[in-house]
């Protein structure tokens, strides 16, 4: 797996790109993949994502560590694991996240306004920096989101999938329905099998670190 080391160019606050990184063009992952990054101070790596691309590296979505300042050397590992596909033919895209951070969905959202798709970002955290081409609805409008979109992401926690998600859109869903970005904790990323993020789905248990972070929802509903 590749290694390499990036920088810290910038620290940025109130926004979904909590950092701009500098790193060789193969290190930056494609959306929904992610990258383990530690500084020399960090006891275990924390998985970067991509909010934005940039001429030197790019975004990574909110949260990063409090601890890390501009200028820091980062450690990178990556990328890994499976992400988004956004077909280039959906004309209305949901995007939903119940996270307090849309950064991780934010490079699906630029995909589909640059294929002049209509969007619609539920959050109940106000996201900062949208275009205003983007409607921006809570995460109560998710049912009616639903069934107004052709394709569906969500970014979302373990805790979520058992308990909010079906709270607001109950199973089963259909194959194909929509794909949902897992996050949790994956310190090894899977090279070590350490199991941290094993999940039971309906093919068995997988390794969220490494079968994802990206799932088809129906193979992981609850
Ligand atoms: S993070 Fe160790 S197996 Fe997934």
């Amino acid at each position: 797996m590749p290694t390499a080391t990036g920088k810290i160019d910038e620290i940025l606050t109130h926004t979904e790109r909590a950092a701009r990184i500098s790193c060789a063009p193969g290190m930056v992952p494609a959306p929904g993949q992610y990258l383990l990054a530690h500084t020399s101070a960090d006891l275990l790596p924390v998985p970067l994502f991509l909010a934005e691309s940039h001429p030197a590296g790019f975004y990574a979505a909110a949260p990063l560590p409090v601890a890390w300042q501009p200028g820091a050397t980062l450690h990178l590992r990556g990328p890994f694991g499976r992400g988004f596909s956004l077909p280039t033919r959906a004309a209305r895209v949901a995007l939903a996240t119940f996270t307090p951070s849309a950064g991780a969905l934010l490079p699906l959202l630029d995909f589909a306004l640059k294929h002049s798709a209509a969007v619609t970002l539920l959050s109940d955290h106000l996201p900062a920096q949208i275009p205003p081409r983007v409607e921006i609805l809570p995460l109560s409008a998710l049912p009616q989101a639903a069934l107004w979109a052709g394709y569906l992401a969500l970014h979302l926690t373990r805790a979520d999938l058992q308990t909010r998600l079906p709270a607001l859109l109950p199973p089963p869903y259909p194959a194909g329905f929509a794909q949902a970005l897992l996050q949790t904790e994956m310190p090894c990323g899977g090279m070590a099998e350490c199991g941290v993020c094993a999940l039971r789905t309906r093919r068995g248990v997988r390794l969220i670190c490494k079968d994802g972070p990206v799932f088809d929802l129906r193979e992981i509903q609850p």
